[in-house]
């Protein structure tokens, strides 16, 4: 990690925030639940359940089982999705009727969030490369007794463009040196190789989720990882062929601005309407999201 010491300006309270265990956030899956009810049932089991300032339909929880582990989970009252992580579909803004592409959808704690903002309505794709991981997808779509979503096994560079979507997310494949507090072996930083691997999937993956967006139409770009060239690198590329502009986002919560330069890399002014996220912002893991319109 020593080489985003320049990047990050509280370098100790990021690395302090590495070593410390990661709360632990759930989402009310509000087509089967009010978030006060479920609140009530598990609070009545033990639990502590303090709503987020940003979110009241997501809660911190405390307690001595495992919050997988309980009836409500079953019965698809609400997803465990740590804090970070529920940032991405809010950017999206998908609104019922809609259709909407999840292109790295599994195991589909986001897709399912999609759909609880679509109310249900519309049209949902959730697509992944990865047959195994789609198995969680399809058992958490159906958890949660979510009807909209269609889920599709493609790589999604090579993802058919036959339907025009509204909206887009592209939860990129990426090194995952944001998610460091629950992978301690990814708490010394990605391989240069690695990263540029990776640079190379998630450029491709971005470039098709802009060819399949409708003219004008949003996509959301978000890693769980630090590295620049996986993250503004990405952005830069589409933004260099024209494809899509920035558009600048404020999340509702602590986290600093886009890079406009790293290393030898020049990003320009205007990705400062990314937002990165860094553990120590607000407790949670780090990760990077940038919203961008199709403009060809
Ligand atoms: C960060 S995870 C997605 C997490 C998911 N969005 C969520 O919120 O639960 C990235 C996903 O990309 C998938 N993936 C990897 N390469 C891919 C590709 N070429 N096309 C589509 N999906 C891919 C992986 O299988 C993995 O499930």
């Amino acid at each position: 990690m020593e080489r985003y010491r320049t990047i990050i300006p509280e370098w100790e309270d990021f690395l302090a925030a590495l070593v410390r265990p990661l709360p632990t956030v759930i989402r009310t899956n509000t087509l089967r639940i009010e978030p006060a009810t479920l609140k009530r049932r598990l609070e009545a089991k033990g639990f502590r359940l303090r709503p987020l300032s940003w979110d009241e339909t997501c809660f911190l929880v405390e307690g001595e089982a495992p919050i997988g582990n309980t009836l409500e989970h079953w019965l698809g009252y609400y997803y465990v999705q740590e804090a970070t992580q529920l940032l991405p579909a809010k950017a999206l803004g998908p609104r019922p009727g809609e259709r909407v592409l999840d292109l790295c959808a599994a195991p589909g704690g986001k897709t399912t969030q999609i759909a609880q903002y679509m109310e249900d309505q519309g049209l949902l794709v959730a697509n992944d490369s990865s047959a195994k991981r789609i198995q969680a997808l399809l058992a958490n779509v159906y958890r949660l007794g979510i009807k909209c979503v269609v889920v599709t096994e493609c790589p999604g560079e090579e993802f058919p463009k036959v339907v025009e979507f509204d909206r887009v997310l592209v939860d990129a494949p990426c090194s995952g040196e944001g998610v460091a507090r629950r992978f301690p072996h990814l708490r010394k930083g990605a391989s240069l190789l690695t990263i540029q691997r990776l640079s190379a999937l998630q450029k491709r993956l971005l470039v098709r989720a802009l060819e399949l967006v409708k003219p004008g139409g949003i996509v959301v770009y978000s890693t769980c990882t630090i590295a620049p060239e996986e993250n503004e690198g990405v952005v830069r590329h589409v933004l260099e062929l024209g494809l899509a502009e920035l558009v600048p986002w404020e999340p509702p919560v602590p986290h600093a601005r886009g890079l406009v330069r790293f290393e030898k890399a020049e990003y320009g002014q205007e990705m400062q309407g990314a937002v990165r996220i860094y553990p120590h912002h607000f407790d949670s893991e780090g990760g990077f999201i940038a919203v961008l319109r199709r403009i060809f």
